[in-house]
Formats: C-alpha cells, structure tokens, sequence
C-alpha cells in the first residue's frame, strides 16, 4: 500500500520507515526543507538507536521516501497518516491542534477517493470529529474516512516497541476503513500483536489514559520512595514487592527525579483541561502532575542538602541531562529544574550527557559542558546522577571520587549499590534507600 506521514518528526519518520519496513511504499513529508534534505542525505533529525540505517535500507530498495509537497506525495495513497506535533499551547496547557487543523485543510483539497486520514498525533477526544468536518467542508462529496490510531513509542527504544507492540488501537466505526488500517498492520497481527478496535473518541482517549496511568505508577513509587527514606525501607523491596502482583506489574515503578520528556508532561496537563472543560474532575492526575513538578525541585535540595545545605561557590558535577537515556530530547527534562536550583543557591554547574549537550547548552547556558564523566567530576564537591545512561553504569567509582575535591555521590536513579559507592570512598546518597 502507499501511505503518506504527514510531519516527519519523531513519530512519523519512526512510524513511516517501519511501515516502509513491512513492505509499504511509504513517503514521509515535512514543511521543513531543511530537514527533508537532511534525510535525504541520511542525516537525521533526531537520536534514535537504529533509525539511521533502518532509513537507509529502506531508501536503498526504493520504499520509502521525504517530500515537502502535500499534494504531489498524497496522490494514489490509500492511508495518509498525520504525525505534526501537538505541543502545549502557552498559558492554558490545552493541546494546541494548529498544526493538526492546518494539515487537514491541506489533505482535504489533496486526497483521492477512498483514502483513509489517520490521526497518529496524540490528539484530545474529538478531533477526530473536527478533522472529518474540515474535510468534508471543502469535499463534501469525497468519500473518506477519519481513523484515531494512536502511538505507544518510548524515545530510545521506538523501533522494537513499533515492531513488538502489547498491541495497536484503531478507533473508528467505518468497516472498510477497519480493513485498511488491517491491511497496513498485517505483519505485525501476524505477529500475534492484538489489533484492539475502538470507536474513535474511545481510541483518543486510550492515549491519553494510558500515559496518565504511567505517570501515576512513577509518581506513586517515588512518593513511596520519600516515604521509605522516612522510615527505613527501602523503595527498590517495595518496588519488587508489589510489582510481582500481576495485577500492578513491575513495569514503570523506578522511582527517580521524577517524570519528564515530551509526552507524560503536556499529556497529563492536557487531560487535565479536557476533564475541567467537561466538568468531570480527575483529582488523582491533578495530584500527579503537582507531584511531579514539586519533585524535579526537591530533587536539586536532595543534592544540596547532601553537600550540608550551603552550596555558595561549590562545584556540582551532573551526569546524565536528558529526561531518559538513549535520546538527545531534553523536554522538560527533570535536570532543568535541578540546575536551576543548583545557580539559584549559588553552585558551580558542570555535567556531562552522552548526547544531549548541543540541546542542554541552548537551555542551560550557565552549564559548563563536560567531555566526559570524569572532567565533570574534576574538582567537584558532589556529583550527581541524572540520568542513568549504561554509559554511567560502569563508572570507575575509585577514579571518579580520586578526581573530585569532595565525597559525595547523589545517585537519582539507584544504578549503584551503596555498599560499592561507599567502598570507593563516597558519601552515598540515592532515592527511598536507606544508604
Ligand atoms: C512515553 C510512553 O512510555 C510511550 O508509551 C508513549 O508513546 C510516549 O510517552 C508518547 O506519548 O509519545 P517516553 O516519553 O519516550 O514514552 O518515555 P518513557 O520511557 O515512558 O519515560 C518517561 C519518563 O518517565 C522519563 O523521564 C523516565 O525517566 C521516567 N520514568 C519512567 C521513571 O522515572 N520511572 C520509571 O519507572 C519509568
């Protein structure tokens, strides 16, 4: 089938070399001429693992392709996927639909007879609806169909959770547009990944609960975790202990600086509005997210108060900035508030990121960037771990404290033991542990 990606962002340049992966003739189109000849060249807009040379392959047989024109790459299509982002709109936390809106205009003058529209770009519950009025508008007669069919990537690991999905929702009512989306997800049912279909309103919803799910579990083990540092148990027990009840699952109970990145942040805010908008509270999201918020903060004191609470003139050295391994994505990144906690009382920041100091550098530029984990921690009074890279994981503790003026090690992701921490010379301190 030929399929057109709308927006070749994150998820449509992942979304659109997977399908060209399956054997689809697939064209991903972008506005931005910059970025389309960038892939052309094979450079890519962002650091995914694989991405690269799963877009060369699929170049090299002739599958896929990047345009900048809508009309040209739609014509003969039989699904035409939007993928532009839905960002936060500034002052009132709704899902800012503009780019949405401007895409649908743009297809319903382009598209042939027949094609299916799906929204991929996580949208709130009825712009499906919108999406098919403004087709409709200018094509009355057009015989079309509007599909919801939400993403569940992780940053760092989207290509095997596109391949190897617990399963993809397809939220629409219309049967010959349910046997489209069937026939572009064939390789994957086959794979015994459950095609769950929904209405559409059901399926746009589907995202955004289950994201705000995922917040909460995180918010919940690192409440926890504080809670355990109060009372002398320890979070990573607690974490295995409940987590091996099937009914709440391991998955998503590491507690940490908190949440962040571009979807949990603006999707539960986003929630939040849909739920004021419709008089329907839902408390347990509004406490997540001011958890979650106050907890990046809290997270810079932890380290200051480690240090005896009084940083004037210290040097703090940072490893890890972006919101996850395995990405370059500093988005409301948990260590953006930790650093701006760190200058507000008056420390030297130095850090170090495998990948995202060009990104961090633009937000932070009060941060000394660092060429490696040791230079970070070169004269350092503490150093703390962000984010927990395998980069990270295999530090030489001994080197890293022989390296630095003082002892302290804040570990916010737990990737260290605290009897090898405190054999290496460090005055340990990590996250719902009783170090
Ligand atoms: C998330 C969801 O996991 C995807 O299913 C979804 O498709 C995506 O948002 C989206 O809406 O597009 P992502 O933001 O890439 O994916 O990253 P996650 O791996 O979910 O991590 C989000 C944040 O939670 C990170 O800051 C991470 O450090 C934190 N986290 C995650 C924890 O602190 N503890 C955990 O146990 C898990």
């Amino acid at each position: 089938m030929k399929i057109a990606m709308i927006g070749s962002g994150y998820v449509g340049l992942v979304s659109g070399a997977c399908f060209a992966d399956f054997g689809h003739e697939v064209v991903c189109v972008d506005k931005d001429e910059g970025k389309i000849s960038r892939l052309n060249a094979n450079i890519m807009p962002i650091y995914e693992p694989g991405l690269d040379a799963l877009v060369k392959t699929n170049v090299d047989a002739g599958r896929l392709s990047f345009s900048t024109d809508v009309m040209q790459s739609v014509k003969g299509c039989g699904a035409i996927f939007i993928a532009v982002g839905t960002p936060s709109r500034r002052g009132d936390g709704h899902a800012d639909l503009s780019y949405v809106y401007a895409a649908a205009e743009e297809l319903a003058r382009a598209i042939d007879p027949g094609t299916v529209v799906v929204t991929k770009s996580t949208v709130p519950v009825g712009t499906g609806d919108e999406v098919e009025r403004i087709i409709r508008q200018t094509s009355p007669d057009l015989e079309f169909a509007v599909v919801s069919n939400p993403e569940f990537l992780r940053e760092g690991a989207a290509i095997g959770d596109f391949k190897r999905p617990d399963r993809i929702v397809v939220g629409s009512d219309v049967e010959w547009a349910r046997d489209v989306m069937r026939a572009i997800y064939r390789p994957l049912f086959l794979n015994e990944s459950p095609l769950l279909f929904t209405s559409r309103r059901s399926s746009e919803l589907i995202k955004y609960a289950a994201n705000a799910f995922l917040a909460t579990k995180i918010t919940f083990i690192n409440e926890m975790a504080d809670l355990c540092e109060k009372l002398g148990a320890d979070v990573q027990d607690v974490s295995r202990g409940i987590g091996l009840d099937n009914r709440i699952g391991p998955k998503f109970l590491h507690a940490g600086p908190g949440y962040g990145g571009s979807c949990f942040p603006k999707d539960t805010l986003a929630l939040l509005k849909t739920a004021q908008d419709n008089e329907t509270p839902v408390r347990v999201v509004e406490a997540v997210v001011q958890a979650n918020d106050l907890r990046k903060r809290a997270m810079g004191r932890k380290i200051i108060n480690a240090l005896g609470g009084d940083v004037r003139g210290m040097k703090i050295g940072l490893l890890g900035l972006t919101f996850k391994p395995n990405t370059d994505d500093m988005r409301d990144a948990p260590s953006i508030a930790i650093v701006q906690t760190l200058l507000d009382a008056g420390a030297i920041v130095h850090a170090h990121d495998p990948e995202g100091m060009e990104e961090a550098a633009k937000i932070l530029p009060d941060v000394v960037m660092a060429d490696s984990a040791y230079s970070a921690a070169q004269d350092a009074h503490a150093v703390a771990l962000i984010t927990e890279w395998d980069a990270y994981r295999a530090l030489d503790l001994k080197k890293l404290h022989a390296a630095m003026a003082g002892d302290v090690l804040v570990d916010l992701r737990n990737i260290y033991r605290p009897e090898e921490a405190q054999a290496a010379g460090f005055n340990y301190v990590s996250v719902g542990r009783n170090d």
